[in-house]
Protein backbone atom coordinates (compact mmCIF):
# COMPACT_ATOMS: atom_id res chain seq x y z
CA UNK A 1 0.00 0.00 0.00
CA UNK A 2 1.11 3.60 -0.96
CA UNK A 3 -0.02 6.43 1.52
CA UNK A 4 -0.17 9.93 1.04
CA UNK A 5 -0.05 12.29 4.03
CA UNK A 6 -1.05 15.44 3.36
CA UNK A 7 -1.09 19.21 5.04
CA UNK A 8 0.18 17.71 8.36
CA UNK A 9 2.58 19.27 10.66
CA UNK A 10 5.49 17.36 10.03
CA UNK A 11 8.51 16.68 12.81
CA UNK A 12 11.63 15.08 12.09
CA UNK A 13 13.83 15.56 15.27
CA UNK A 14 16.91 13.47 13.41
CA UNK A 15 16.50 16.56 10.67
CA UNK A 16 15.58 18.80 12.66
CA UNK A 17 12.68 19.38 10.31
CA UNK A 18 9.58 21.15 11.32
CA UNK A 19 7.39 21.96 8.24
CA UNK A 20 3.90 22.03 6.76
CA UNK A 21 3.42 19.89 3.87
CA UNK A 22 2.97 16.07 2.47
CA UNK A 23 4.88 12.46 3.21
CA UNK A 24 4.71 9.78 0.37
CA UNK A 25 4.97 5.99 1.82
CA UNK A 26 6.00 3.49 -0.70
CA UNK A 27 7.29 0.08 -0.85
CA UNK A 28 7.73 0.25 3.19
CA UNK A 29 9.92 3.59 2.68
CA UNK A 30 9.45 7.08 3.22
CA UNK A 31 9.39 8.20 -0.25
CA UNK A 32 9.63 11.95 -0.25
CA UNK A 33 8.61 14.77 1.88
CA UNK A 34 7.53 18.23 0.26
CA UNK A 35 5.45 21.07 0.59
CA UNK A 36 3.21 19.68 -1.92
CA UNK A 37 3.33 16.28 -3.37
CA UNK A 38 0.37 16.78 -6.04
CA UNK A 39 1.94 15.29 -8.14
CA UNK A 40 2.41 11.89 -6.84
CA UNK A 41 -1.21 11.82 -5.64
CA UNK A 42 -2.32 9.09 -8.21
CA UNK A 43 0.55 6.66 -6.91
CA UNK A 44 -0.97 6.84 -3.49
CA UNK A 45 -3.77 4.08 -2.61
CA UNK A 46 -5.00 6.28 0.43
CA UNK A 47 -4.43 10.19 0.84
CA UNK A 48 -5.12 10.79 4.49
CA UNK A 49 -5.82 14.74 5.10
CA UNK A 50 -4.09 15.57 7.74
CA UNK A 51 -4.45 19.42 8.52
CA UNK A 52 -3.82 20.32 11.87
CA UNK A 53 -2.48 16.77 12.68
CA UNK A 54 1.47 16.30 13.50
CA UNK A 55 3.66 13.45 11.46
CA UNK A 56 6.78 12.50 13.36
CA UNK A 57 9.17 9.33 13.76
CA UNK A 58 7.40 6.18 15.24
CA UNK A 59 8.43 6.16 18.23
CA UNK A 60 11.10 3.78 19.92
CA UNK A 61 10.51 2.24 23.44
CA UNK A 62 13.89 0.68 24.03
CA UNK A 63 12.48 -0.91 27.37
CA UNK A 64 9.33 -3.48 27.00
CA UNK A 65 8.44 -6.83 28.91
CA UNK A 66 6.87 -8.63 25.55
CA UNK A 67 6.44 -11.59 28.11
CA UNK A 68 6.72 -13.66 25.35
CA UNK A 69 7.47 -16.59 25.75
CA UNK A 70 6.42 -18.49 28.83
CA UNK A 71 4.11 -15.56 30.78
CA UNK A 72 2.00 -14.75 27.53
CA UNK A 73 -1.10 -14.99 30.08
CA UNK A 74 0.39 -11.02 30.90
CA UNK A 75 0.94 -10.33 27.08
CA UNK A 76 2.32 -11.83 24.07
CA UNK A 77 4.51 -10.67 21.31
CA UNK A 78 1.38 -10.00 18.96
CA UNK A 79 -0.33 -7.86 21.77
CA UNK A 80 2.20 -6.07 22.92
CA UNK A 81 2.71 -4.93 19.29
CA UNK A 82 -1.14 -4.04 18.95
CA UNK A 83 -0.33 -2.09 22.24
CA UNK A 84 2.69 -0.37 20.37
CA UNK A 85 0.83 0.40 17.29
CA UNK A 86 -2.18 1.91 18.98
CA UNK A 87 0.30 4.52 21.21
CA UNK A 88 2.63 4.98 18.18
CA UNK A 89 5.40 2.64 18.76
CA UNK A 90 6.53 1.23 15.85
CA UNK A 91 10.16 -0.05 17.12
CA UNK A 92 10.61 -1.65 20.57
CA UNK A 93 13.56 -3.53 22.38
CA UNK A 94 11.95 -6.80 24.20
CA UNK A 95 13.62 -7.07 27.33
CA UNK A 96 15.12 -10.68 28.53
CA UNK A 97 13.14 -11.73 31.84
CA UNK A 98 10.61 -14.16 29.84
CA UNK A 99 10.36 -17.87 31.36
CA UNK A 100 12.82 -19.04 30.98
CA UNK A 101 15.13 -16.31 30.77
CA UNK A 102 16.51 -15.02 27.13
CA UNK A 103 19.94 -16.50 27.47
CA UNK A 104 19.79 -18.60 24.46
CA UNK A 105 20.35 -18.42 21.01
CA UNK A 106 17.70 -20.13 19.74
CA UNK A 107 15.23 -18.28 21.76
CA UNK A 108 16.55 -15.31 20.72
CA UNK A 109 15.97 -16.65 17.10
CA UNK A 110 12.44 -18.15 17.72
CA UNK A 111 11.19 -15.17 19.06
CA UNK A 112 12.69 -12.88 16.01
CA UNK A 113 10.92 -15.07 13.41
CA UNK A 114 7.87 -14.61 14.89
CA UNK A 115 8.57 -11.33 15.38
CA UNK A 116 8.02 -7.77 12.74
CA UNK A 117 11.14 -6.35 11.54
CA UNK A 118 11.14 -4.09 14.20
CA UNK A 119 11.20 -5.71 17.03
CA UNK A 120 13.91 -6.22 18.56
CA UNK A 121 15.79 -8.02 21.66
CA UNK A 122 18.05 -8.15 25.16
CA UNK A 123 19.59 -11.13 25.70
CA UNK A 124 20.43 -11.54 29.17
CA UNK A 125 24.02 -11.02 30.39
CA UNK A 126 23.98 -13.65 32.47
CA UNK A 127 22.60 -17.43 32.44
CA UNK A 128 19.74 -17.32 33.95
CA UNK A 129 19.78 -13.90 35.31
CA UNK A 130 21.52 -15.24 37.78
CA UNK A 131 24.76 -13.47 38.47
CA UNK A 132 26.65 -16.80 38.38
CA UNK A 133 28.04 -16.84 34.78
CA UNK A 134 28.08 -14.87 31.38
CA UNK A 135 25.84 -15.68 28.53
CA UNK A 136 27.61 -16.58 25.34
CA UNK A 137 27.31 -12.47 24.17
CA UNK A 138 28.79 -13.87 20.55
CA UNK A 139 26.32 -16.59 19.93
CA UNK A 140 23.36 -14.17 20.91
CA UNK A 141 24.37 -11.47 19.18
CA UNK A 142 24.96 -14.06 15.62
CA UNK A 143 21.25 -14.83 16.43
CA UNK A 144 20.03 -11.44 16.43
CA UNK A 145 19.81 -9.93 20.01
CA UNK A 146 20.98 -6.34 20.14
CA UNK A 147 21.49 -5.37 23.66
CA UNK A 148 22.14 -7.12 27.17
CA UNK A 149 20.03 -7.05 30.01
CA UNK A 150 19.58 -8.91 33.35
CA UNK A 151 16.79 -6.03 33.65
CA UNK A 152 14.58 -7.00 36.69
CA UNK A 153 17.90 -7.34 38.54
CA UNK A 154 21.24 -5.77 38.96
CA UNK A 155 23.84 -7.69 37.26
CA UNK A 156 24.34 -10.14 40.33
CA UNK A 157 28.07 -9.56 40.77
CA UNK A 158 30.19 -6.60 39.77
CA UNK A 159 33.38 -9.10 39.17
CA UNK A 160 30.49 -9.87 36.00
CA UNK A 161 28.99 -7.04 34.73
CA UNK A 162 32.76 -5.35 34.33
CA UNK A 163 33.53 -8.30 32.12
CA UNK A 164 30.62 -8.03 29.98
CA UNK A 165 31.32 -3.78 29.82
CA UNK A 166 34.58 -5.39 28.62
CA UNK A 167 33.12 -7.66 25.76
CA UNK A 168 29.92 -6.28 25.02
CA UNK A 169 31.20 -3.29 22.86
CA UNK A 170 33.32 -5.26 20.63
CA UNK A 171 30.45 -7.04 19.64
CA UNK A 172 28.22 -4.05 19.07
CA UNK A 173 26.17 -4.88 22.02
CA UNK A 174 24.39 -2.45 24.14
CA UNK A 175 24.42 -2.91 27.99
CA UNK A 176 21.12 -1.93 29.61
CA UNK A 177 21.55 -1.79 33.34
CA UNK A 178 18.94 -1.83 36.42
CA UNK A 179 20.13 0.05 39.01
CA UNK A 180 19.27 -1.20 42.48
CA UNK A 181 20.88 -2.21 45.55
CA UNK A 182 18.94 -5.28 46.91
CA UNK A 183 19.43 -5.56 50.34
CA UNK A 184 19.19 -2.26 50.42
CA UNK A 185 15.13 -2.06 48.59
CA UNK A 186 15.11 -5.78 50.55
CA UNK A 187 11.52 -6.58 51.00
CA UNK A 188 10.23 -2.86 50.00
CA UNK A 189 7.27 -1.95 47.81
CA UNK A 190 6.96 1.08 47.24
CA UNK A 191 9.07 4.46 47.85
CA UNK A 192 10.36 4.96 51.08
CA UNK A 193 9.13 8.49 52.38
CA UNK A 194 5.36 10.27 53.99
CA UNK A 195 3.32 8.22 51.56
CA UNK A 196 4.72 4.44 53.34
CA UNK A 197 5.16 5.66 56.43
CA UNK A 198 1.37 6.57 56.24
CA UNK A 199 0.19 3.35 54.58
CA UNK A 200 2.68 1.44 57.26
CA UNK A 201 4.04 -0.31 54.09
CA UNK A 202 8.24 -1.06 54.18
CA UNK A 203 10.37 1.11 51.64
CA UNK A 204 12.30 1.42 49.14
CA UNK A 205 14.76 4.02 49.50
CA UNK A 206 16.38 6.39 47.27
CA UNK A 207 19.70 4.85 47.89
CA UNK A 208 18.73 1.66 46.79
CA UNK A 209 18.92 2.85 43.22
CA UNK A 210 21.40 5.29 43.47
CA UNK A 211 24.12 2.94 45.11
CA UNK A 212 23.29 0.83 42.55
CA UNK A 213 23.68 3.56 40.08
CA UNK A 214 26.90 4.57 41.11
CA UNK A 215 28.44 0.82 40.95
CA UNK A 216 27.24 0.73 37.25
CA UNK A 217 28.70 3.88 36.45
CA UNK A 218 32.30 3.50 38.17
CA UNK A 219 32.27 -0.21 36.35
CA UNK A 220 31.72 1.27 33.17
CA UNK A 221 33.86 4.69 33.83
CA UNK A 222 36.76 2.42 35.34
CA UNK A 223 37.32 1.06 31.03
CA UNK A 224 35.45 3.92 29.82
CA UNK A 225 33.05 1.62 28.43
CA UNK A 226 29.33 2.57 27.14
CA UNK A 227 26.54 1.96 29.12
CA UNK A 228 22.78 2.72 29.62
CA UNK A 229 21.13 3.48 32.63
CA UNK A 230 17.57 1.89 32.45
CA UNK A 231 14.37 3.72 33.95
CA UNK A 232 15.95 6.78 36.28
CA UNK A 233 13.45 7.28 38.43
CA UNK A 234 15.15 9.35 41.57
CA UNK A 235 17.59 12.82 41.55
CA UNK A 236 20.76 11.70 42.61
CA UNK A 237 20.39 9.07 39.74
CA UNK A 238 20.34 11.88 37.51
CA UNK A 239 23.30 13.44 39.43
CA UNK A 240 25.14 11.02 38.85
CA UNK A 241 24.88 10.56 35.73
CA UNK A 242 25.43 14.38 35.13
CA UNK A 243 28.76 14.40 36.80
CA UNK A 244 29.82 11.24 34.58
CA UNK A 245 28.64 13.05 31.56
CA UNK A 246 30.02 15.73 32.22
CA UNK A 247 33.52 13.69 32.40
CA UNK A 248 33.01 12.95 28.91
CA UNK A 249 32.12 8.96 29.54
CA UNK A 250 29.70 7.78 27.30
CA UNK A 251 26.93 6.91 29.16
CA UNK A 252 23.48 6.96 28.09
CA UNK A 253 20.05 7.02 30.03
CA UNK A 254 16.21 6.52 30.18
CA UNK A 255 13.53 7.47 32.24
CA UNK A 256 9.47 6.88 31.85
CA UNK A 257 6.25 8.55 31.69
CA UNK A 258 5.40 7.69 35.19
CA UNK A 259 8.15 9.07 37.21
CA UNK A 260 7.55 12.73 35.12
CA UNK A 261 4.03 12.72 35.50
CA UNK A 262 3.03 10.91 39.00
CA UNK A 263 4.68 10.88 42.38
CA UNK A 264 4.65 8.42 45.43
CA UNK A 265 1.55 10.31 46.68
CA UNK A 266 -0.80 8.07 44.37
CA UNK A 267 -0.21 4.85 46.36
CA UNK A 268 -2.45 6.24 49.04
CA UNK A 269 -4.83 4.75 47.70
CA UNK A 270 -3.31 0.91 48.40
CA UNK A 271 -3.98 0.35 44.21
CA UNK A 272 -1.15 -2.07 43.15
CA UNK A 273 -1.29 -0.50 39.69
CA UNK A 274 0.85 2.38 40.79
CA UNK A 275 3.90 -0.13 41.75
CA UNK A 276 7.00 -0.36 39.76
CA UNK A 277 10.12 -1.11 40.61
CA UNK A 278 11.99 1.69 40.46
CA UNK A 279 8.68 2.71 42.41
CA UNK A 280 7.00 6.57 41.96
CA UNK A 281 8.79 8.62 43.73
CA UNK A 282 8.67 12.15 45.42
CA UNK A 283 7.92 15.72 43.75
CA UNK A 284 11.46 16.83 43.81
CA UNK A 285 12.78 14.08 42.10
CA UNK A 286 9.86 14.42 39.63
CA UNK A 287 10.94 17.71 38.98
CA UNK A 288 14.58 16.87 39.04
CA UNK A 289 14.05 14.31 36.02
CA UNK A 290 12.25 16.76 34.11
CA UNK A 291 15.31 18.91 34.38
CA UNK A 292 17.48 15.71 33.30
CA UNK A 293 15.63 15.75 30.14
CA UNK A 294 16.04 19.33 29.38
CA UNK A 295 19.77 18.99 29.78
CA UNK A 296 20.50 16.16 27.59
CA UNK A 297 21.56 14.18 30.63
CA UNK A 298 18.27 12.09 30.48
CA UNK A 299 19.21 11.16 26.31
CA UNK A 300 15.24 8.70 26.28
CA UNK A 301 11.89 8.16 27.19
CA UNK A 302 11.12 4.47 27.57
CA UNK A 303 8.35 2.59 29.31
CA UNK A 304 8.89 0.13 31.30
CA UNK A 305 5.55 -1.44 29.58
CA UNK A 306 5.12 -4.32 32.48
CA UNK A 307 2.28 -6.13 32.14
CA UNK A 308 0.46 -8.05 34.67
CA UNK A 309 -3.28 -9.62 35.00
CA UNK A 310 -5.32 -8.31 37.29
CA UNK A 311 -5.41 -11.25 39.51
CA UNK A 312 -1.72 -10.29 39.93
CA UNK A 313 -2.46 -6.99 40.70
CA UNK A 314 -5.81 -7.45 42.95
CA UNK A 315 -3.97 -7.19 45.85
CA UNK A 316 -1.62 -4.01 46.99
CA UNK A 317 1.13 -5.83 49.15
CA UNK A 318 1.58 -8.99 47.07
CA UNK A 319 1.17 -7.72 43.31
CA UNK A 320 4.36 -7.78 41.65
CA UNK A 321 6.00 -5.23 40.56
CA UNK A 322 5.47 -2.76 37.25
CA UNK A 323 2.75 -1.36 35.11
CA UNK A 324 1.71 -1.34 31.31
CA UNK A 325 2.81 2.36 29.17
CA UNK A 326 3.24 1.84 25.50
CA UNK A 327 -0.53 2.84 24.53
CA UNK A 328 -0.17 5.83 27.07
CA UNK A 329 3.91 6.27 26.38
CA UNK A 330 3.12 9.23 23.86
CA UNK A 331 0.11 11.03 25.50
CA UNK A 332 1.82 10.93 29.41
CA UNK A 333 4.57 12.61 28.12
CA UNK A 334 2.77 15.35 26.47
CA UNK A 335 0.99 16.06 29.31
CA UNK A 336 3.84 15.62 31.87
CA UNK A 337 6.23 17.99 29.84
CA UNK A 338 3.98 20.87 28.34
CA UNK A 339 5.78 23.90 28.81
CA UNK A 340 8.58 21.79 29.61
CA UNK A 341 9.98 20.51 26.88
CA UNK A 342 8.84 21.96 23.01
CA UNK A 343 7.02 18.96 21.25
CA UNK A 344 10.74 18.64 19.09
CA UNK A 345 12.42 17.67 21.93
CA UNK A 346 9.64 15.43 23.20
CA UNK A 347 9.70 13.52 20.17
CA UNK A 348 13.71 13.24 20.10
CA UNK A 349 13.75 11.76 23.43
CA UNK A 350 10.65 9.49 22.00
CA UNK A 351 12.70 8.42 18.63
CA UNK A 352 14.92 9.38 17.64
CA UNK A 353 17.67 9.45 20.62
CA UNK A 354 16.38 5.59 21.51
CA UNK A 355 17.09 4.68 17.95
CA UNK A 356 20.61 6.30 17.95
CA UNK A 357 21.49 4.54 21.35
CA UNK A 358 20.45 1.02 19.89
CA UNK A 359 22.20 1.77 16.50
CA UNK A 360 19.02 0.70 14.86
CA UNK A 361 16.80 2.52 11.96
CA UNK A 362 13.68 4.21 12.90
CA UNK A 363 13.59 7.39 14.48
CA UNK A 364 13.96 9.43 11.26
CA UNK A 365 11.66 10.84 8.15
CA UNK A 366 14.70 10.61 5.97
CA UNK A 367 14.09 9.80 2.53
CA UNK A 368 14.99 5.86 2.39
CA UNK A 369 14.18 5.68 5.83
CA UNK A 370 11.30 2.92 7.27
CA UNK A 371 7.82 4.35 6.71
CA UNK A 372 7.59 4.40 10.28
CA UNK A 373 5.35 7.04 11.48
CA UNK A 374 3.13 8.14 14.04
CA UNK A 375 0.10 10.44 13.53
CA UNK A 376 -1.22 12.18 16.08
CA UNK A 377 -3.16 15.55 17.18
CA UNK A 378 -1.44 17.35 19.49
CA UNK A 379 -3.93 19.38 21.13
CA UNK A 380 -6.79 16.02 21.49
CA UNK A 381 -7.51 14.63 24.76
CA UNK A 382 -8.48 10.89 26.07
CA UNK A 383 -9.26 9.86 28.95
CA UNK A 384 -7.47 6.77 29.66
CA UNK A 385 -9.70 3.44 30.38
CA UNK A 386 -8.10 0.40 31.05
CA UNK A 387 -10.94 -2.05 29.76
CA UNK A 388 -10.23 0.28 26.24
CA UNK A 389 -6.44 -0.77 25.80
CA UNK A 390 -5.59 -2.84 23.48
CA UNK A 391 -2.56 -5.10 25.24
CA UNK A 392 -3.91 -8.29 27.55
CA UNK A 393 -3.12 -6.18 30.19
CA UNK A 394 -4.67 -3.26 32.10
CA UNK A 395 -2.62 -2.12 34.78
CA UNK A 396 -1.94 1.37 34.23
CA UNK A 397 -1.13 4.14 36.35
CA UNK A 398 -2.21 6.56 33.93
CA UNK A 399 -6.59 4.94 34.31
CA UNK A 400 -8.89 7.87 34.52
CA UNK A 401 -6.59 10.50 33.59
CA UNK A 402 -6.98 12.60 30.63
CA UNK A 403 -3.84 12.90 29.02
CA UNK A 404 -2.92 15.39 25.90
CA UNK A 405 -2.70 14.59 22.85
CA UNK A 406 -4.54 11.41 20.81
CA UNK A 407 -2.44 8.75 18.49
CA UNK A 408 -4.49 9.01 15.43
CA UNK A 409 -2.64 6.60 13.04
CA UNK A 410 0.64 4.31 13.06
CA UNK A 411 2.32 3.14 9.70
CA UNK A 412 4.75 0.71 10.41
CA UNK A 413 7.07 -0.16 7.84
CA UNK A 414 4.68 1.37 5.56
CA UNK A 415 1.98 -0.50 6.80
CA UNK A 416 -1.35 1.47 8.87
CA UNK A 417 -1.00 -0.71 11.97
CA UNK A 418 -3.49 1.47 13.65
CA UNK A 419 -5.86 3.82 12.56
CA UNK A 420 -8.23 6.12 14.93
CA UNK A 421 -9.46 8.32 12.60
O1 LIG B 1 8.39 -2.78 37.76
C1 LIG B 1 9.10 -3.56 37.16
N1 LIG B 1 8.59 -4.57 36.46
N2 LIG B 1 10.43 -3.41 37.24
C2 LIG B 1 11.28 -4.32 36.72
O2 LIG B 1 12.46 -4.11 36.82
C3 LIG B 1 10.77 -5.54 36.10
C4 LIG B 1 9.40 -5.36 35.60
C5 LIG B 1 8.69 -6.63 35.29
O3 LIG B 1 9.27 -7.49 34.60
O4 LIG B 1 7.53 -6.79 35.66
ZN1 LIG C 1 14.18 -2.74 35.43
Amino acid sequence: MTFLLKRARILDPSQKLDMVGDILLKDGKIAEIGEDLFHRMAEAHEVLDCAGLTAAPGLVDMHVHLRDPGLTYKEDLFSACRAAAAGGVTSLLAMPNTRPPMDEPDMVRELLERADANVYTCACVTKGMKGESLTDFAALKAAGAIALSDDGVPVGSARLLLEALEKAPGLGLTICVHCEDLDLAKGGLMHKGAVSEKLGVPGIPRAAEDCGTARELAAAASIGAPIHICHVSTRGSAELIRDYKRRGLPVTAETCPHYLLLTHEALGGRDADFRMNPPLRTEDDRRALIEALKDGVVDAVSTDHAPHSPKEKADFLAAPNGSIGMETSLCAALTALEGELTLMEILEKMSTAPARILGIPGGTLAAGAPADVVLFDPQGHWTVDPEKLHGKSRNTPFKGMTLRGRVLATFCRGRKVFDDR
